[in-house]
Formats: structure tokens, C-alpha cells, sequence
């Protein structure tokens, strides 16, 4: 390596520490003396356990004919989410739309569209990640899920975000990073630092579909993601 990439990376890896500082303050935590377990790195990929995987298959098993909200009375599928169990990237969206309810797949609208250039931009490719929404049901005409649907459904989504056992999670939207955090705070005050769940690095962004109306955003929602690639590789 030469001395200007050493420099570079040095410069990186700083930058990546002051934002975690800056998250950590901005929750509260003003000291500590050590890193605890649930923030060191996920298990690598070969030596992850089968258990997550397991566990994933039996929650959609209980998930199948769902009745717990209002939601399932107009929903052709059940949207679960899709993409590598090993993964150790989660993408979080808020809840299916038109396509995805006939489909019965994450994001393969125009927002998927655009999720999926963000994912390439990134270096990956669309089945290497996992993709999930709050509610795997489409609220009638896209609109916002309401609270007791997202109650009611996003314990599912917590026991499969733990099933998954991901490095980094990338919350698309407010719905999707208000729910992880318990927070009612705006995405623009939530995105810009890191925020852990449950031990896991919680990255928040705007969602797909409101890049697609905000373009001039698109610089703001890459540099979320360029902090959500440094966080998987640190
Ligand atoms: N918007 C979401 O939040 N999720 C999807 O799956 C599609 C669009």
C-alpha cells in the first residue's frame, strides 16, 4: 500500500469514528470503557450458524394466512422479504406497494428500481443483501401504515432482523428507522449519524421513493450509504 492510501484510509476510518462519536453522544452516552460483545463484528459468513436461517423459515411459516391487522383483508401476498440469510446487510422499507403486493416480493417497483441502482452503486448486487419492510402487507392506496398495524407486525420484523444476524442495518425512510428506534423523530434528524439496534450499527436514510421525488437528496442518501459500506468493512 502506499503512504497516500495508508493516509486515506487513516482519514476514513477517522471519519467513521467521529460519526459513531457524534451518534453515541447524540444518544445520551457521554462515557464508556469498553466496546460491548453485542458490538463487535457478525460471525463471518462461513462460520455463521444455520440456526438464523431456521428460525427465518419458521417465522414465515407463522406469518402464512395472517390476520393480526386490518391489512390482510386486501392483500394478494404476503411480501416477507428476500435475499441472502448470510447477508450482513439488511435494508428495511416501510411496507409493500402495488407491484409487490401482486408479486409477492420487497421493493420491485419503481422505488425497487431505485434501490437497486443504490445497492449496485454500492458494490453489491441485489440477492447478496436482504430486503424487508415493516409491514408485509400493502396499506391500502401505499399509504403510511398506522400504529397498531405496525405493532402488530413489527415483532416479526425484530425476530427476523435478529434471525438474520446482520453486521449493519439500512433503515429506507421514516417509518422503517422510527419503528427500529422507538423514536418519533423526523428521517432528516435520524439520518447523518449511526444509531445501534439492539447492538447492530442502524444506518437511516430516505426512502427510495422519496429520492425519486426529491432528487437533490440523492448526494445526502449516498453519503448514508457510503457509511453504511465503511461500517461493513470495519
Ligand atoms: N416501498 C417500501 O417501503 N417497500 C417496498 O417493498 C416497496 C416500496
Amino acid at each position: 500500500m502506499r503512504p497516500e492510501d495508508d493516509i486515506r484510509e487513516l482519514a476514513a476510518c477517522l471519519d467513521r469514528l467521529r460519526w459513531t462519536v457524534s451518534g453515541l453522544r447524540a444518544g445520551g452516552i457521554q462515557e464508556w470503557r469498553h466496546v460491548p460483545r453485542n458490538l463487535t463484528p457478525a460471525k463471518s459468513e462461513a462460520s455463521r450458524p444455520p440456526a438464523g436461517e431456521a428460525a427465518l423459515e419458521a417465522l414465515g411459516l407463522e406469518l402464512k394466512g395472517c390476520t393480526r391487522c386490518r391489512l390482510h383483508s386486501g392483500r394478494k401476498s404476503l411480501v416477507f422479504g428476500e435475499g441472502s440469510v448470510r447477508s450482513g446487510l439488511v435494508f428495511v422499507g416501510e411496507g409493500p406497494g402495488f407491484e409487490e403486493d401482486q408479486q409477492g416480493r420487497p421493493f420491485v417497483g419503481r422505488a425497487g428500481r431505485l434501490l437497486d441502482k443504490m445497492i449496485e452503486a454500492m458494490g453489491f448486487h441485489r440477492p447478496e443483501v436482504y430486503i424487508c419492510n415493516v409491514v408485509k402487507c400493502r396499506p391500502p392506496e401505499n399509504r403510511t401504515p398506522q400504529s397498531d398495524e405496525i405493532e402488530a407486525c413489527s415483532p416479526f420484523l425484530f425476530r427476523q432482523i435478529e434471525a438474520l444476524a446482520p453486521k449493519v442495518i439500512c433503515a429506507l425512510g421514516a417509518c422503517a428507522a422510527q419503528t427500529l428506534l422507538g423514536r418519533a423523530s423526523p428521517i432528516s434528524r435520524l439520518r447523518g449519524r449511526i444509531h445501534f439496534w439492539r447492538g447492530v450499527p442502524l444506518i437511516c436514510t430516505f426512502h427510495p421513493a422519496y429520492l425519486l421525488r426529491n432528487a437533490a437528496q440523492k448526494g445526502a442518501a449516498w453519503q448514508d450509504l457510503k457509511e453504511v459500506i465503511g461500517t461493513l468493512r470495519s
